[in-house]
Order: structure tokens, then sequence, then C-alpha cells
């Protein structure tokens, strides 16, 4: 029962489209329309408006580290499971016709509650991965790989599964991603991108 609240409760804090409250309460246009059309920070920098895309990858991070740490409080044998949840929620959100993010940022604030040595190292691969491309997909798909991996090494093997299963669905929501780095047409942190 309780892992089914766990998931449940998760799904709820992840469901919230941040980036598109964010982006709408400014006024800077539909989201779904601009750039990639995801609801992602990494999209709404793309508004040109950096304070929006901050906001919204500390607001997407941490409802997922919310859903976990509250797990963690109430429930601490389905942290993981609330972790998915509010992943998932990310990913269809019920609000949007189950039509939502890619689920990076969740991914991260997840990590960083769940497994927090693993979850820091997951992020500073993010960045480095971002610093030495500027690629903001390349840098989740290389980070969204190695955090199993880091679970396995930093000791936080039980939460590696939960990580591996985000870790494909993340390479499954990066498919337009994918064929645009494919094909060398992904843009660079910051700059415009095609309606995908
Ligand atoms: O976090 C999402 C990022 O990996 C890709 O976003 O808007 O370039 O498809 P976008």
């Amino acid at each position: 029962m309780s892992w089914l609240l766990a998931a449940l409760g998760g799904y709820l804090l992840g469901a919230v489209p941040f980036g598109l409250v964010i982006t709408r309460a400014l006024g800077l246009g539909d989201l779904r329309r601009i750039g990639s059309g995801n609801i992602g920070a990494t999209n709404v920098l793309r508004t040109g408006h950096k304070g929006a895309a901050l906001a919204t990858l500390v607001l997407d991070s941490g409802k997922g580290a919310a859903a976990v740490l509250l797990a963690l409080w109430l429930a601490p044998a389905a942290a993981s499971v609330a972790g998915v949840g509010a992943f998932l929620g990310h990913l269809f959100p019920v609000w949007l016709g189950f039509r939502g993010g890619k689920g990076v940022a969740t991914y991260l604030g997840i990590l960083l509650a769940l497994a927090p040595l693993a979850g820091l190292a997951t992020c500073a691969t993010w960045l480095l991965t971002a610093l030495i491309f500027r690629i903001s997909s390349l840098a989740a798909l290389v980070a969204a790989t190695l955090a199993p991996v880091w679970m396995l090494i930093l000791g936080s093997p039980r939460e590696a599964a939960a990580a591996l299963v985000m870790a494909a669905l993340i390479w499954w929501t990066h498919r337009a991603n994918l064929a645009r780095l494919r094909a060398g047409t992904e843009p660079r942190i910051g700059n415009a991108g095609k309606r995908s």
C-alpha cells in the first residue's frame, strides 16, 4: 500500500509542468511552440529569459527530490518508487494529455535525493559534457547513461535499477534529439532550436 501511495504521490508532484507554468506566468508564449517544443529548462532558455530557465531547472529538479525526500520520511522502502513515480509524472502529466517533458532535471533531482554522491557525480558528468560540447541533450544522454554506473561505484547498488529504468526512458524521450545529433543539426545551449 505504501508503495502505491508513494508512486501516486510522486506522480502528482512530478506532473506539475513548471516550465509551462513559469513561461505562461511571464507571458513568454506557449513553450510547446518554441524551440524544440519541450517544456524543460533548456527550451525555456530559448525564450531568452535566463531567470525563467533557472527557476524551471530548480523547480523541476526540486519536485523529483521532494518526492524522494517525502518518501524517505514517510515510507523509506518506497523511496525509489516515489522517484520513478515523479519521473513518470514529468514525462506523462495527466494535466497535459500525458505529453510532458524529457525528464532530465527531474532525474537529477531524484538522484540527488536518492543517492547524493552518485547524484552529484551525475550532475558533474552533465556539467562537464555540457561545458565541452555545449549541447544539452548530449550532456543529458551521457549523464543519464553513467548514473547507474556511478551508483554502483559509489555505494548505492539498490537504487541503480531505478536509475537504469529512468536512463532508458531518457534515451526514448530524446529520440528527436538523437536524430538531430546524428544529422549534426542539434542546437548548442543558448541557441534557438527547431520545433520537433
Ligand atoms: O533536458 C532536455 C534536454 O536534454 C534537451 O532539451 O529542448 O534541446 O530538446 P531540448
